[in-house]
């Protein structure tokens, strides 16, 4: 069970904004003519599209089929692969491994490096976003406090590392960092729902077996902690903070 199931129309129609963002970060990439690159977890494929019309070979990489079967009807000259991010290969090495809101959600970083290092070449490039240290830091304690008033557990499934401990584990696997950022960027939930809406579909996990009525309760809760923090005129705005970073083989 993972913390999310990504569901595409939802994601389409509430969640863009992941890949709007990640265009800010393709920048960073130094592209050549006919490189290759990995978009690794590439959702619905609207990147590996950009990185495929900067002139580049892209080839998406994710765990969902879901997500998978949009990226593949939305641009159907692109190759997607179904692959965990731990153990992908696409059969030979590349040039560069691009990653936008995705590292977070993977439990086992060195696992992740560790394959990142081993399928690029010699000089290739790794560029990659997601969730830095602190991240929606407002809404995890908020959650986490409403559960153990209810004498629940609530686990804090995901992966925010400063730049520190995460430029240490890429140096462990023989990729050395050329630039690296941490920054707050508050980012937009549309609607009096939004909060709420980002709860049901990104943090699935602590949930479960939580009786339905429960649920509800807790964040009805946590809406109306943050909503004088977060909530303004009529869009709330989360506490997103990221890491950006360019690595090299
Ligand atoms: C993020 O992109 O930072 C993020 C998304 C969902 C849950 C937690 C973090």
């Amino acid at each position: 069970m993972t913390n999310i199931k990504w569901d595409s129309k939802n994601y389409a129609s509430n969640f863009s904004f992941v890949h709007e963002y990640g265009q800010e970060v393709v920048n960073l990439l130094d592209v050549t003519e006919g490189m290759t690159v990995v978009d690794l977890g590439c959702g619905n494929g609207q990147l590996t599209k950009k990185l495929s019309d900067m002139g580049t070979k892209a080839i998406g990489v994710d765990a969902s089929e879901d997500m998978l079967v949009l990226a593949r009807k939305s641009y159907p000259k692109l190759e997607f692969i179904n692959s965990d991010a731990t153990s992908f290969t696409v059969g030979e090495n590349v040039d560069a491994i691009f990653s936008n809101a995705v590292f977070h959600w993977i439990d086992n970083q060195d696992d992740l490096i560790a394959n990142i290092a081993k399928q690029l070449k010699e000089g290739g490039q790794l560029v990659c976003e997601f969730g830095g240290y602190g991240n929606t830091e407002l809404v995890q304690a908020s959650l986490e406090r409403e559960f153990q008033s209810r004498g629940l557990h609530y686990r804090r499934n995901f992966y925010f590392s400063t730049i520190g401990e995460y430029a240490f584990k890429l140096e462990k696997h023989g990729l050395l960092v050329k630039y690296a950022t941490l920054f707050e960027r508050p980012t937009k939930q549309i609607g009096e729902d939004g909060l709420a809406n980002w709860i049901h579909m990104f943090n699935l996990l602590p949930f479960q077996g939580v009786e339905e009525t429960v649920q509800e309760e807790i964040i009805q809760s946590v809406v109306e902690e943050l909503r004088p923090v977060l909530y303004k005129e009529g869009n709330w705005y989360l506490d997103y903070v990221r890491i950006r970073i360019k690595a090299i083989k």
